[in-house]
């Protein structure tokens, strides 16, 4: 129960990897908001395992790429749970896969745009009581893409990479105010973003895993936790890859 006592928000954790990070972050004790923005059925089904398993869990829709619904969203998460400890940024937003050649700009941009949105607005609206406690721990959730690029996601490895850009320009400003920013970047997960593919495929991309499997959202889960808690608190600014060994920095 490393989390006791403490307040999280997950985005986009209706589904996969973040209803994977909901579960498991109050499975160690924290109150958690799950957030959604169509799924609200399957929203309530999070909350719900989490409450049958004795925790504590609310949900909460929001656009999180909409400044005024990810303030609105903050504000019913503090009056409901509490000051947020524990800000997980997943939601992330969809984008074209295609070669560069036939991307277009408005493609381009809308990808850029949402993703970093999407962290924008919801960490600034955390920062005030993070920031009045000297206190909280951010995790952006990015890809392994933003790192090693694969053919046809220019406007995803452009956008993650903007992502980390921040992570790390806000882990270096806000460390003097006890803020830690750190960045997850899953490998290939199973989940609906990822149910296109063929189980041959996935196979097929297994074999270039060293551990030999494809990732699952309880691993992505399992190192949200890691920076969630207090067994990081000395670090921060980080990219951790969660992906078998398939990209080693
Ligand atoms: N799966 C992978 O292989 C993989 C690999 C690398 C990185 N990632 C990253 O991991 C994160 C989660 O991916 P996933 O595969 O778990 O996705 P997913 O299964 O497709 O689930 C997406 C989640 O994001 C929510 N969402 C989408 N747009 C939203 C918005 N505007 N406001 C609030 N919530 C929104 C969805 O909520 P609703 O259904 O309620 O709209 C849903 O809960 C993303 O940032 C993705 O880029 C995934």
């Amino acid at each position: 129960m490393i989390l006791n006592g403490k307040v999280a928000l997950v985005t986009g954790a209706s589904r996969g990897i973040g209803a994977a990070t909901a579960i498991k972050l109050a499975s160690h004790g924290a109150s958690v908001a799950v957030n959604y923005n169509n799924s609200e059925a399957k929203a309530q089904n999070v909350v719900e395992t989490i409450v049958k398993n004795d925790g504590s869990a609310i949900s909460v829709k929001a656009n999180i790429f909409d400044q005024t619904e990810s303030e609105k969203m903050v504000g019913q998460v503090e009056k409901q749970l509490g000051k947020i400890d524990i800000l997980v940024l997943n939601a992330g937003a969809n984008f074209k896969m295609a070669s560069f050649m036939e991307q277009s700009w408005e493609d381009f941009e809308n990808k850029i745009l949402r993703e970093v949105k999407g962290s924008f607005w919801t960490i600034k609206a955390v920062l005030p009581s993070m920031i009045e406690r000297k206190s909280g721990s951010i995790i952006i959730v990015s890809s392994g893409l933003s790192r090693k690029p694969g053919f046809g996601f220019s406007s995803h490895t452009t956008a993650k990479s903007a992502l980390d850009g921040f992570a790390k320009a806000l882990a270096f400003e806000l460390g003097p105010q006890g803020i830690r920013v750190n960045v997850i970047a899953p490998g290939l997960t199973l989940t609906d973003a990822t149910s296109f593919m063929q189980p041959s495929q996935i196979d097929a991309a297994a074999g270039f895993v060293p551990l030999r499997r494809v990732g699952l959202p309880e691993d992505i889960a399992g190192a949200i936790l890691f920076y969630a808690s207090d067994e990081s608190k000395y670090i921060t600014g980080n990219y951790l890859p969660v992906n078998g060994g398939q990209i080693m920095l």
